[in-house]
């Protein structure tokens, strides 16, 4: 059977809580969660599908951004790790009434990893129904993975996540 793993950061607020929601509705046998501080890197090995779980925390300033995110150290940490042929999902908290230049842009900085592994992205998720100007997770009208809005949409939340958690389901090919 196929193995998929889900990984996140930062724990403890709304990227842990949507990865929670997440497992719960995927299924728990089919399905690990961790945070990436302390998540052994040779482990990725034993998966074929990942879920990546990000929020966008001051992407005024993109370069920072970029450094002061636990996924920059784990892809530092993972850069021997082949991903070739396996399949990433990726899901991204912002806030696009405060942000609406930078909505959920981590979702492009976790999509730059996974083209550089050869990895194939999969749970692109349309823009219909959020509201902003710019975002470096969007290319054609679809984020590059799910979008979450827990400060301004949390109520759409539960459904965004049941309908993608079906649709990647699909695509990892674990349904
Ligand atoms: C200092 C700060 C900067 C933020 N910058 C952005 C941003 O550039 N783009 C965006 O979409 N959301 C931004 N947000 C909103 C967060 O991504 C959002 O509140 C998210 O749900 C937080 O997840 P967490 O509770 O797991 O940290 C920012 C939040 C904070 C506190």
């Amino acid at each position: 059977m196929k193995k998929t793993v889900l990984l996140y950061w930062a724990p403890g607020g709304n990227v842990e809580n949507a990865a929670r929601e997440i497992y719960r509705q995927f299924g728990i046998n089919e399905l690990e969660i961790a945070d990436i501080a302390g998540f052994d890197v040779n482990r990725l090995n034993d998966y074929d599908n990942f879920i990546f779980g990000v929020a966008t925390i001051g992407a005024e300033v993109w370069t920072d951004a970029k450094r002061s995110n636990k996924w920059n150290e784990f892809f530092v940490r993972a850069e021997k790790i082949s991903f070739a042929g396996k399949k990433v999902a990726l899901f991204g908290l912002g806030d696009q009434v405060l942000y609406p230049d930078h909505f959920v842009n981590s979702l492009g900085f976790l999509k730059v990893f996974v083209d550089k592994k050869g990895a194939i992205l999969v749970g692109k998720w349309p823009v219909t129904g959020y509201e902003f100007t710019d975002s470096e997770g969007v290319e054609n009208d679809m984020f590059f993975g799910l979008a979450l809005d827990e400060d301004q949409q949390p109520e759409l939340s539960p459904s965004r996540i049941e309908a993608w958690v079906k649709q990647i389901k699909k695509e990892f090919g674990v349904s």
